[in-house]
This record gives structure tokens, sequence and C-alpha cells, in this order.
């Protein structure tokens, strides 16, 4: 049920066919190369692009902007124990300036880090410590089509393999990626959690939870886990983020803002390092690269996440999309995830090889067509990968209403009607680092 109303707008235009179809070609078929102005649903990230609260703009303005020991560095405190269970946090910038700094604090060259799935910017974090980050998803996480309701775990066979493999001593931490944004941002268990603990306790590794959608995440396990029909969000996600040692945090996801991030833990031995780390990378350890507005912002954000009528709006949202493009034909990853729908590229294109592009070809059509901005994530961002080819349409928090919705499901059925007449993508420039690949390579129709 719907649980806001507007108090501030953005106006927002669809260009012409003629305008999109010369933006397409200026911005060498790569939608991260279109501006803003130019995009009339923009779903190409739920990160950073949520609208805040009126209570949050109120506490923006309250916001304390002293370097040291700032208000509003004891509020995002309090809002971490609160919400998260934590008594300790260092803010930082944003997610990956977590990641900096806890992955930097904990890790060293030959470490072997194992995760349900490392998000980008983990897995390059990890890498540029010169440690190793391997992915152990449960099986069937990749399958779009396999209906079960906790598609996110950690498998614990996977990482048992990787311990037999490497030795316990080389694995000094291992991750949790709750909901599992790399697969299709799958929900994960409190069970598989608690056995992820008890792992971790085994081969005497640090046990952290990448918690950027904890709410989500808590929001799934009421839902579908018989052990918490009764729990409150906010119940759940204490109980989950509980069997960490430590979390990182992007507060521009769950934390309803559009910058910041933290890391929070109990350690006091682990908490005194990693200060040491946002000093020198971050800020000093009351603001940690934020402004202390938006430290304020986002304290009051992370209550607001774990309220009932909140999520469930969210959540809601991405599911009724979901339905609306199955309803038309168009294949989508199922069950659905809790920031976005990813669409089956590969399904819709069958006449289109990897190296086509089939996602990215879909995600041109899908601007072409109505001005949608969504994101590839198969052969094109993942080179050498057996992914499927599925494009991400994330959703921004608060932010569109039940006609833009209807709007994307009209574009994508008006792409599915053309299909057959869509030809693939070719590479005509491309950075260095293939990992990066995705956010400025250009590209052409091949001819035919
Ligand atoms: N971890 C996960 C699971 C993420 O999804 C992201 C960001 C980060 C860490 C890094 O956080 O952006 O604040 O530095 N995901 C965004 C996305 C970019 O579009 O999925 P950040």
């Amino acid at each position: 049920m719907v649980a806001y109303k507007s108090k501030m707008v953005e106006r927002i235009r669809l260009p012409s066919r003629a305008q999109r179809e010369r933006n397409l070609e200026r911005a060498g078929y790569n939608a991260f190369n279109l501006d803003s102005e130019e995009v009339f649903v923009d779903l190409l990230t739920d990160s950073g692009t949520g609208a805040m609260s009126d209570s949050q703009w109120a506490a923006l303005i309250r916001g304390d902007e002293a370097y040291a020991g700032s208000r509003s560095f004891e509020e995002l405190e309090s809002a971490v124990r609160d919400v998260m269970g934590f008594s300790h946090v260092v803010p930082t910038h944003q997610g990956r300036g977590a990641e900096n700094v806890l992955y930097g604090t904990l890790l060293s060259a030959g470490d072997v880090v194992i995760n349900n799935t490392h998000f980008d910017t983990t897995r390059a974090h990890i890498a540029n410590q010169d440690a190793d980050p391997v992915d152990c998803p449960v099986d069937g996480a990749h399958d779009p089509e396999m209906d079960a309701p906790f598609k996110g775990n950690f498998s614990l066979e996977g990482a048992r393999a990787v311990v037999d493999d490497v030795g316990a001593e080389n694995v000094p931490m291992i991750i949790s990626t709750i909901t599992n944004n790399s697969t299709a941002g799958q929900p994960v268990s409190v069970e598989n959690t608690r056995r992820v603990r008890e792992f971790a306790d085994e081969i005497d590794a640090t046990f952290v939870i990448d918690a950027c959608r904890f709410a989500e995440n808590a929001y799934f396990v009421t839902e579908r886990e018989d052990e918490f029909a009764d729990a409150t969000v906010a119940e759940v996600a204490r109980e989950q983020l509980g069997y960490a040692d430590a979390l990182v945090m992007s507060g521009k996801k769950d934390g309803l803002v559009n910058a910041g991030g933290f890391v929070a833990t109990d350690d006091e031995t682990l908490f005194e390092r990693c200060k040491q780390r946002t000093i020198l990378y971050e800020g000093f350890p009351t603001y940690g690269g934020m402004a202390g507005r938006d430290v304020a912002a986002m304290a009051v954000g992370l209550r607001e996440a774990v309220e009932e009528a909140y999520v469930a709006d969210r959540v809601d949202q991405i599911q009724a999309l979901a339905e609306m493009l199955e309803e038309v034909g168009v294949p989508v990853y199922t069950p659905p995830g809790g920031h976005a729908v990813y669409l089956d590229a590969g399904a819709m294109f069958p006449h289109l090889s990897p190296n086509e592009f089939p996602g990215q070809v879909l995600v041109c059509e899908l601007y072409r067509e109505g001005g949608v901005r969504g994101v590839e994530l198969g052969s094109f961002a993942f080179p050498e990968t057996d992914r499927p080819e599925l494009v991400r349409l994330a959703v921004p928090r608060r932010t569109y209403h039940k006609e833009h919705f209807e709007h994307v499901v009209e574009t994508a059925a008006t792409v599915l009607e053309k299909r057959e007449t869509v030809s693939g993508l070719e590479i005509t420039s491309e950075p260095e680092v293939p990992e990066l690949r995705h956010f400025t390579a250009e590209l052409e129709p091949i001819s035919s």
C-alpha cells in the first residue's frame, strides 16, 4: 500500500524520438554517457537516487558541521546502535570508502576472501589489497527461472571446498552481501547467516555483512522464513546483522540518503584500527568525508528504512513492476529482487549471441523506445563469465509512481514486439581495465 504523498517535485521530459536516436549515437550506445536530462525514467541505479523524507530534510538543516565531536555523529551512533545493534561507527563518504577502510585494515597480500557474490567495488577493493575474491553463490542463483525463496544465500558447501583447497589460515574474512546485488538482488535467510557465522568461527575468520540493502532483506525474511513470520522488519534486521563481526554500509541504499556510508563493529581493536585508516582516506572519524548534515540525514534514514510501511511499499513496487512486465510477456528474473527488476535479454533476443551484447542492445532499445535507462549486467559488464544476459532496472527509493512504471512496461512491450528486427552491437573503444569497461566503452550497431 502506498505510504507517501509528494511535497516537492522535479520536472522530467521525454525527448522526441529523433532526439533520443541522436542521443544514443552521441553516447556511443552506452547509457552511462547519457545526460540525466535526456532520460525520462532513470532506473540506472537505486544508489543515492532516492527521495529524502521531510524529517530528513529537517535534520539536514540542523546538521552540525563541527570537524570533531559533531552532534550529528552522535545521532548516527545512536541510530546504528538502535537499528543495527552495533556500538561503534566509522563514517565514510560512501560504501566503497567503507570497503577501503575495513578491507584495507583486515587484509594482506595473498589472502582469500569468500562472499556469496562480490559486488564490483567489493571485488575491486579486495583485489586492491592483492587478495583474491572468490564467489560462493548457491546453486540456481544465476538461473533466471528457478523459483526459490533465498537465491541470494551463501553456499557453505562452496566455501568449504575453497577452504579445503587454499587452507583456513589463508581465509581471514568471509562476507555475506544482503541482499545479493550481483545475483539479481536476491535475499539471504537468517538461517543461512547463522550457518555462515558458525563457519567463520570454525575457520577463525572475521565475518562481515555488506548491509547495503539490509532492510529490504529483512522484509523478505518476514515474508519467506517461517521462523520470522511474526517478527517485525526491525527485529529481523537486528537479529541478522547481529551475527556479523563488522558491517560495511552504503548509506545511499537503505540509509535513504544521497551520499554516505560507514563501517560498524563492536570490536574495540578493529574500531581503533579502522579509525586510523579513515583519518588517512576519509576524514576525522566523526564525519568521515561526509558533511555533518548528510550524517544527520543518514541517522534519520536508517530509522525510516526499517519502518514496515516504507519497506513494504518499496518491495511491493518492485514486485508489481515485475508482474506487469511478465503480463506483457517480457522475460524477467524470478522471483524479483528487493531493489530492482532484472530483465532476461538472452531470452528476449535469442537471435543475438553473447558477443553481440544482447543486454546492451536491450538497454539501448529501452532508451530509444521510451527514454528509459537501465544497466547491462551480462557479457558487456562481465566479459568472460557465464552469467545470464541480464539488464537491471533499479528502482530509486520513494521516487517513482505507478504511471512511471506503466510507461516502462509499455516501452519494454514495444521493444518485445520489434525484437526480431534489432541487431547486435560491437565495441569501438574501451578503457584499459576490462572490469570497468561497461562504464565508459563505446559501441555501434553491427551492420549486417
Ligand atoms: N556493496 C554493494 C552490495 C553495492 O550494491 C554497492 C553499490 C556498494 C557496496 C558500494 O557502495 O556505491 O556507496 O560506494 N552499488 C551501486 C549499484 C553502485 O548501482 O548497485 P557505494
